[in-house]
């Protein structure tokens, strides 16, 4: 079985305008890191939101997990019933939550006790190095700071899968190539499923286990990538 699927889907946003994704299939294996690589516009972040439920193709089928989530039109399963981890552009930190009220928030939601969220927190912030910051708002940590925390807010609900759009992106090189190896060492401690969306060549050769190479809607090319260095 694999653990994502999309068969076959379509999406346009406003009708008149071109296509998003032109009849994009695409099967991701458990424990699999899936890198899409393409120029700006070609559809990732499209991608990603189908895989999330919160838009749903216009044809096609998507399954996450063995399970028929979305198709035709139609969200079927709705995102918070996915159970999948995300780091996206657009789905900041809270400013007004701490570091660790940011991280507490899904937790509380999945209903688990005080005692085993205090642990959780902090082995999550020991993990990703910010341990130390767990009392600070989003806006008095620096951009890399902030990009640790949300992956921690995404890691603590321990996801098999984990849906990144550019998280690196914002970040200065030096940055960018560190968190690249945390993010390779989170997925071998945790062994989820990654689906990680860039632009950016060098990080895609860093991270994946299989290249997806799109352009204006369409996957025109699929790489194998060799094990990357830890
Ligand atoms: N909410 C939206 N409304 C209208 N058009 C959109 C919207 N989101 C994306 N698009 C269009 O869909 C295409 C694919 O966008 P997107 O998936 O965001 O690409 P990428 O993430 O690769 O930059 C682009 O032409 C973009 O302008
Ligand atoms: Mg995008």
């Amino acid at each position: 079985m694999k653990i994502i699927e999309l068969n076959s889907v379509s999406k346009t946003y406003n009708s008149g305008s071109a296509r998003a994704l032109d009849n994009v299939s695409l099967k991701i294996g458990r424990g699999e890191r899936v890198v899409i690589l393409g120029p700006s516009g070609c559809g990732k972040t499209t991608i990603l939101r189908l895989v999330a439920g919160f838009i749903a193709p216009d044809s096609g089928s998507i399954s996450v997990g063995g399970k028929l989530v979305a198709k035709n039109g139609r969200v079927i399963v709705p995102p918070e019933k996915r159970h999948l981890g995300m780091v996206f552009q657009d789905l900041a930190l809270w400013p007004h939550l701490t570091v660790k009220g940011n991280i507490e928030f899904g937790l509380k939601a999945r209903g688990i006790a005080k005692a085993e969220r205090v642990i959780r927190i902090r082995d999550i912030l020991d993990l990703v190095g910010m341990a130390d910051y767990s009392r600070r708002k989003p806006a008095e940590l620096s951009g890399g700071q902030q990009q640790r925390v949300a992956l921690a807010r995404a890691l603590v609900l321990e996801p098999g899968v984990l849906l990144m759009d550019e998280p690196l992106s914002s970040l200065d090189l030096e940055l960018n190539v560190r968190l690249r190896k945390e993010i390779l060492r989170l997925q071998e401690k945790f062994s989820f499923t990654l689906l990680y969306v860039t632009h950016d060549r060098n990080e895609a050769f860093d991270i994946a286990t299989r290249i997806v190479i799109m352009d204006k809607g369409s996957v025109i090319d699929e790489k194998r990538n060799f094990a990357p260095d830890r």
